[in-house]
């Protein structure tokens, strides 16, 4: 049987973490499925379709993924999607106490999924979609923290460039 996994997230934007984690799991998993979240509490600085045609942009090169969005519950969707397996990254243990609790729900709901941590290389433990958004926003080069693809969406939502320095 095919094993399809779902990776979810908010890709508010796509890093370089989140495309060392989809290259990792495509090798792990016959499928990936790359699941944008559509509602959350707080406020998106890009639109969902913005979010997933960057990340079309960044990992095309990877034959077994496919690129999409969900609204409401992940467990779910992942159901929908015929998958049994959700991947998450762990960069530190700041992230350990929300990822152990989300898995926990995410099993009480439905106790036939399992949840796949991957450690992230060290390189990107320090990166996350909101450093990227500060750093851009002051004008800096974000052209080491996310794929090639990138750089330009976040100089336009915010209308500056490290060139305007
Ligand atoms: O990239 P993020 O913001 O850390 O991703 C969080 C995400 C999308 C995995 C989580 O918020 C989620 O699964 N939301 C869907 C609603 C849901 O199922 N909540 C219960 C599990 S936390």
């Amino acid at each position: 049987m095919a094993s399809v996994a779902v990776y979810p997230g908010s890709f508010d934007p796509v890093t370089n973490g989140h495309v060392d984690i989809i290259e990792r799991s495509s090798k792990v998993f016959n499928k990936v499925i790359v699941a944008v979240l559509h509602n959350r509490n707080k406020e998106p600085l890009f639109t969902v379709d913005e979010r997933v045609q960057m990340l079309k942009e960044s990992i095309e090169y990877i034959p077994n993924i496919e690129i999409d969005s969900f609204n409401g519950l992940l467990v779910d969707y992942v159901r929908h999607k015929q998958a049994k397996t959700i991947v998450r990254g762990l960069r530190a243990v700041t992230d350990f106490e929300y990822e152990m609790q989300a898995a926990s729900i995410n099993r009480k709901l439905d106790p036939e999924l399992e949840t796949f941590f991957m450690m992230t290389n060290n390189q990107y433990s320090y990166l996350s979609s909101s450093i990227v958004k500060e750093v851009a926003k002051y004008e800096a080069d974000v052209g080491d923290l996310v794929p090639p693809p990138v750089p330009k969406y976040l100089y336009k939502k915010y209308g500056s460039s490290p060139s305007d320095r």
